[in-house]
């Protein structure tokens, strides 16, 4: 065993695929989940692909007792992966004060435990959201972080800059601050996913839904915009590719290999992708059509994003690997195996 890793929201979309990924690499994963957007069901899921079964704590970060608790029950955590947050943006909007206790109290309270517990380092779950607009395309780490156009991209901001103050008051732990881009698809033996909460707001779940049939018909938000076709462009990156990054950034800090005691990768695969070539791509590749219509843009919409992924390429030795095709080929196995469990 490599020793014991704390990942946060390992119940969820890119923590269940993460807990997968570290257990293939010998860690010992204890997630930490309130399952406020999931369920227990996953833990099944990930034992099914690597055997392992995860130790599974039902406890919310927000709650610092508890959070004790955990530490005090594993002793020797070496690192923490924190994707537990709140992530519909539209929500956050509507319930603000839900998203910045969450995302931002849940943060403070692992960051003031580490130190008591000697955790070496922690990798914080970012977004390509903080670019806002970029000017330069594709962007890379340099590029300035923008306001941010929702409360949900807000959270993400402060905890960037609560983590970059910690560090630089010499805070005794590491941090790798991973920015994602558009994670999408599932594990290629359908035994995890993404598990959309009511109607869908991002692009895939709502597009494997329609091709399922439990939607009429995707809405396009736009074809009106300066992009080659005139829908929005961004980086949809393999969530088991993505999933793997985080185990190199793991190894980084507990095998001591970070350059610095704060650092900040893109997550992208470098290549942006318009919404109606996924569409296109998705019906070659799976031979389903999706009944589709262009509507108006939706409100907040950034028009084109795409990733400069050559630092997280050259300075961590990752790249996501799969293609397009394979990675919409794994989200309809996904959406037909939810048909298959009756879940959806
Ligand atoms: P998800 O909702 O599937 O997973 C998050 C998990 O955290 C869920 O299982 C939920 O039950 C749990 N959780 C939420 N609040 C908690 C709390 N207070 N205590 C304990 N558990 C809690 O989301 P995801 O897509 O896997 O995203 C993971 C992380 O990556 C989030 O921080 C998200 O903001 C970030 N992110 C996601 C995307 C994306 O498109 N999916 C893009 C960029 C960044
Ligand atoms: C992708 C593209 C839509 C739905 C959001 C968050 C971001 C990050 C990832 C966490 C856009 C278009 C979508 C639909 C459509 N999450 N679309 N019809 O907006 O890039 O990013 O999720 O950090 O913070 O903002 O992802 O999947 O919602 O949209 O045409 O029914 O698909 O306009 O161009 P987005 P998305």
């Amino acid at each position: 065993m490599k020793g014991k890793i704390v990942v946060t929201g390992g119940a969820g979309y890119i923590g269940s695929h993460t807990t997968v990924e570290l257990q293939n690499a010998g860690y010992e994963v204890v997630i930490v989940d309130n399952l406020s957007n999931s369920n227990a069901g996953v833990i099944d899921g990930i034992e099914k692909i690597s055997g392992i079964r995860p130790a599974f704590e039902k406890v919310d970060c927000t709650d610092k007792e508890a959070l004790t608790g955990v530490f005090n029950k594993y002793p020797g955590i070496k690192g923490i992966i924190h994707f537990a947050a709140s992530k519909a943006v539209g929500e956050s909007v509507h319930k603000p004060l839900l998203y910045y206790k969450n995302n931002i109290v849940s943060l403070l309270n692992l960051l003031e435990l580490m130190p008591e517990n000697k955790v070496e380092g922690i990798v914080f779950s970012s977004s390509c959201t903080v670019y806002g607009q970029p000017e330069i395309l594709p962007v890379d780490e340099m590029a300035p972080i923008q306001p941010a156009l929702s409360p949900y991209g807000n959270t993400k901001q402060i905890d960037e800059e609560i983590i970059r103050d910690a560090i630089y008051a010499k805070a005794p732990y590491k941090s790798i601050i991973l920015r994602y881009f558009n994670p999408i698809g599932a594990h290629p033996t359908a035994e995890i996913g993404e598990l959309p909460n009511g109607v869908p707001q991002n692009l895939i779940p709502y597009l494997t839904q329609t091709a399922i049939g439990i939607r009429k018909e995707l809405s396009v938000y736009g074809d009106d915009y300066n992009t080659p076709d005139g829908s929005c462009i961004r980086d949809y990156i393999n969530v088991v590719d993505l999933a793997k990054a985080h185990v190199v950034a793991v190894n980084r800090i507990v095998e001591n290999k970070s350059e610095s005691k704060l650092e900040y990768f893109n997550l992208g695969t470098g290549t942006g992708v318009s919404v109606l070539e996924l569409i296109n791509a998705f019906e070659k590749s799976t031979g389903v059509k999706v009944p589709h219509k262009i509507v108006g843009r939706r409100e907040g919409d950034i028009e084109q994003i795409w990733a400069n992924p050559c630092y997280a390429n050259t300075v961590l030795g990752w790249t996501a690997a799969e293609s397009i095709e394979d990675t919409l080929k794994s989200a309809w196995s996904w959406q037909l195996k939810l048909r298959e469990k009756g879940i959806m």
